[in-house]
């Protein structure tokens, strides 16, 4: 089992596949992608995949996130699951996605065998979400949720990061899209990241403000299960969704850190926000995990305790697509 200097676990693997990403989030990539065709030839392939999922789950990772920029602009997505879902170990393969394509591939990815899926809708109004994202996309993204639910994928959550201007005002919208849907809406503080200074400083507002609304609101926090990860739960019994928030800047949030991250070129990120970035891509070039398991077990030993966001300080990430979140 991977375990770091600070006895956390780590059981997951958050995989980027891309950083090419087609959406122009306002907190992410307002001007579009930034890195083009050369960035994506320099994609991980599938058997580098395969090698590398396979280190991983030998290690006692169980669970693989799939993720962008936007994994589905990879026309081999459906084979990356495959190849997830089939390696040993590995019992839960996992989807982010813009939801760009969910409409159109989620029958394919079901069928691959993709078990768990997070779709990004920042707004349930179509004119906010096209000004945030760049995309007139919300009405087919919504169809798309609900195939990926007739089709019996029981893990689904709604990601919506939470902006001051863009939807603070639209919580009730946002609780009243889980009263009959049994998705999970995950609410995300906005992170400050090298190339959004001015958005954040605009726009991030705290999830205690959240918290507050849902618990008078008679909604109950969950305990949290053994390695269950930074988010806080909330149930409530006249809703069959959930609500989860992610408070990064909240105390204590890397106690629980149990992922770990590589990127669409084969590094290694022990934290999305401290420059401990180191590739490892030269030892996907044989079927032989020992070298990758013994890079992994050594590298593990650096991960800090705490990112530094609360020193302003993001380190060299620019925007999220370059590591999927
Ligand atoms: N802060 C918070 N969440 C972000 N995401 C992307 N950039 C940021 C940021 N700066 C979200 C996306 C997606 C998830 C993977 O991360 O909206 O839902
Ligand atoms: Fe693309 Fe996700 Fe970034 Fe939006 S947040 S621009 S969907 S990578």
């Amino acid at each position: 089992m991977l375990t770091d200097s600070f006895d956390r676990r780590f059981s997951y693997l958050r995989l980027s596949v891309t950083e090419v990403c087609n959406f122009r989030c306002d907190y992410c990539l307002p001007d579009g992608t930034d890195c083009g065709a050369e960035a994506r030839a320099q994609d991980l392939t599938l058997d580098e995949i395969r090698r590398l999922v396979a280190a991983f789950a030998k290690l006692g990772t169980r669970k693989v996130r799939i993720t962008g920029g936007e994994p589905s602009l990879r026309k081999d997505l459906v084979d990356i699951i495959r190849i997830c879902k089939a390696t040993p170990g590995i019992e839960t393969v996992a989807l982010t996605t813009n939801g760009y394509r969910l409409a159109k591939d989620i029958d394919a990815w079901h069928e691959a065998g993709l078990d768990a899926l997070n779709v990004s809708i920042d707004s349930l109004d179509h004119a906010k979400f096209e000004l945030i994202t760049g995309h007139n996309k919300l009405q087919q993204i919504l169809q798309g949720l609900a195939r990926a639910a007739e089709l019996g994928i029981n893990n689904i959550k709604v990601n919506a990061v939470l902006m001051k201007h863009y939807n603070d005002d639209a919580m009730d919208d946002f609780f009243d899209f889980v009263k009959a849907r049994p998705i999970t809406l995950r609410l995300i503080e906005l992170m400050r990241t090298g190339d959004n200074e001015a958005f954040f400083n605009r726009h991030h507002l705290s999830g205690q403000a959240i918290i507050n609304q849902l618990k008078a609101n008679h909604w109950q926090e969950r305990l949290p299960g053994t390695h269950a990860g930074p988010a806080r739960e909330f149930w409530h019994p006249d809703y069959s969704g959930g609500i989860g928030l992610i408070m990064p800047y909240s105390k204590d949030f890397c106690n629980t850190c149990n992922r770990l991250r590589v990127s669409s070129q084969g590094a290694l990120f022990l934290c999305l926000f401290v420059d401990q970035h180191q590739s490892l891509r030269h030892l996907l070039q044989s079927d032989d995990s020992q070298p990758v398991m013994d890079f992994l077990q050594q590298a593990i030993k650096g991960k800090t305790i705490s990112h530094n966001l609360h020193q302003q300080n993001p380190g060299s990430t620019r925007q999220l697509a370059m590591i999927g979140g």
